[in-house]
């Protein structure tokens, strides 16, 4: 755990050599090595710095950065080649098994190799774990073994899943720790590296109207929701043993719902932040198993969309979950009594990632039914944060209107790099930030609130999930399920629209 570290960290600027397992892989090739040449394109990324990639496919360097190549183009699609062309010349490549120390010994002797080019007597090691869970630990294990340097400074960057419920994210944590330090390890959950989860504790602690107006007195309810406009397309096999809540509610939704709910930290110093995120953590009440929605998508209404059991690579009959929304109950003096809801699936009508906050009905009298404010943080795509708020209609009419106070990135902050979630954190773990990292107690804290429910919904006695077509809005329970946690409807059949226009009436 975090008592430990006393030390400020050592930066990673010079002398670094970072190897890549799993480098031919789709999360090597999509995201870790496109972050890394961001950071590199952006001067982030010291040239002096030592790539490698390592992986059991025998790959000439030519062959790597074929496969690389297309993945890094800016977000606007247009991609610099000589930078390209540099960032490569950065890169090895070393092929070897992952369940014998032959290949990491190979591998040893290549970092020793660029380390005398490099001119140093020794390296900052990063080693950047992009594996199954299947051999995540023998790789763990052989680095220990034969690459790690007890003199030097080493840190391993480990991807989800951290384990599959309580049990065995306790298994891996135990394996783990005989063989890393707490502060040598880094659990990538990418989406704390999203520019807009990283301004939750800024939006909220730095403004005052937003800070006092955060708890039950002012909000009725709290909606995290994930939608995925695709199935499982291609990951059929390894979605249907993992669900919907483990694939991103466990993990991704949580930790925006612990940065939403938690309470002030003593500073931003990364044990102070993930303190008060264990804390609202364990002030969760048990998931009520009577109270959640789960769905499966079927077809798309006119047939051109697959249902998941279309899959081949799907258990037939699976009751596999591809949506489910769930309702949390934080028992403390900011949360108690407000819903708070978390809902995520694949195949619905579109894709978007947002946190709404409904804030109460203001007092009745002077208005008749005037619809409550929202404040929506869209985390994708097209970042923004907009407050919905009731002002009068312009001109004569005394009619009041939903409008909206609006940041919208893209227009807000034309000529900004906004880095990519794993931009973030690669550089963060350079620079040896934990901030934005999952620490071990919060991971066992989170196992403890979702294995109950999981264990339920898997076993003998768990729900048949409701069945939605492809590309609708989840199952037909949902509006009610949403109004069943105080989420008040008002956009359906009002006139909101954004941008704001004049109203129907008034524009003859
Ligand atoms: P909506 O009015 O579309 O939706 C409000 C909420 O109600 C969402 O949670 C939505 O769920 C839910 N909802 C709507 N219809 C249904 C339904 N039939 N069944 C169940 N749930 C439903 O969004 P907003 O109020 O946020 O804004 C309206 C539009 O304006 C949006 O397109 C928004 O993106 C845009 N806008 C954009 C801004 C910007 O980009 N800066 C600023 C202000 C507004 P669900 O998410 O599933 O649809
Ligand atoms: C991953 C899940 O962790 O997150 C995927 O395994 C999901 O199923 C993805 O699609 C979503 O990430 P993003 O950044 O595309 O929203």
């Amino acid at each position: 755990m975090s008592d430990n570290i006393v030390q400020l960290p050592v930066a990673f600027e010079k002398n670094t050599i970072i190897v890549v397992f799993g480098a031919s892989g789709d999360l090597a090739k999509k995201k870790t090595f496109p972050a890394l040449f961001g950071l590199y394109r952006e001067g982030y990324l010291d040239p002096s710095t030592k790539i490698i990639g390592y992986a059991r496919s025998d790959l000439s360097l030519d062959d790597l950065h074929s496969r690389i190549t297309p993945h890094l183009g800016k977000p606007n699609g247009s991609a610099d080649d000589a930078k390209i062309e540099q960032f490569f010349k950065m890169v090895t490549y070393v092929h070897g098994p992952y369940d014998t120390t032959d290949g990491v010994t190979k591998l040893k002797l290549h970092i020793e190799e660029l380390e005398t080019k490099m001119n140093v007597q020794k390296s900052h090691r990063l080693f950047y774990l992009a594996l199954p869970p299947s051999v995540f630990l023998t790789v763990a294990t052989n680095i220990k073994k034969v690459l790690y340097d007890p003199n030097g400074i080493t840190r391993i960057v480990v991807e989800k899943p951290f384990g599959h419920d309580l049990t065995s994210a306790r298994a891996l944590q135990n394996n783990l720790a005989p063989l890393f330090r707490e502060e040598e390890l880094f659990r990538i959950d990418h989406y704390l590296g999203k520019e807009l989860v990283k301004n939750l504790l800024v939006l909220r602690f730095g403004n005052q109207f937003l800070n006092a107006s955060w708890n039950k007195d002012n909000l009725q309810s709290i909606q995290i929701s994930f939608k995925e406009p695709f199935g499982t397309e291609g990951r059929g096999g390894y979605f249907d043993s993992i669900g919907i809540i483990r694939d991103v509610m466990q993990n991704h939704l949580l930790q925006i719902l612990t940065l939403l709910t938690m309470e002030r930290p003593a500073s931003f110093d990364p044990e102070s932040i993930r303190d008060e995120k264990v804390k609202v953590l364990k002030s969760m009440a048990p998931i009520d198993h009577n109270d959640i929605l789960v769905g499966q998508y079927t077809k798309s209404k006119d047939g051109s969309k697959p249902a998941y059991l279309d899959d081949e690579t799907v258990t037939p009959n699976s009751k596999c979950m591809t949506f489910a929304a769930l309702s949390f109950k934080i028992q403390n003096e900011r949360w108690e009594g407000v819903p708070i809801m978390m809902r995520a699936g694949k195949a619905l009508n579109e894709g978007k990632v947002e946190i709404r906050l409904q804030y109460k009905a203001v007092a009745s009298g002077v208005f008749n039914n005037i619809p409550n404010n929202e404040l929506v943080i869209r985390v994708q795509p097209n970042p923004a944060v907009y407050m919905k708020f009731n002002a009068k209609t312009p001109g004569l009419s005394n009619a009041t209107q939903v409008t909206d106070l609006d940041l919208t990135y893209s227009s807000r902050y034309k000529d900004f790099w906004i880095p990519e979630a794993y931009e973030v954190l690669i550089r963060d773990v350079l620079m040896g930030n934990h901030s934005n990292f999952v620490r071990d107690d919060e991971l066992d804290v989170s196992w403890k609130l979702f294995t109950p429910l999981l264990e339920y919904l898997e076993g003998p006695n768990g729900p048949t999930p409701e069945l939605y077509p492809y590309g609708a809005r989840g199952p037909d329970g949902l509006i009610d399920y949403l109004g069943k946690h105080n989420y008040v409807l008002h956009s359906m059949g009002n006139s909101y629209t954004w941008p704001v226009t004049k109203p129907e009436e008034e524009k003859n």
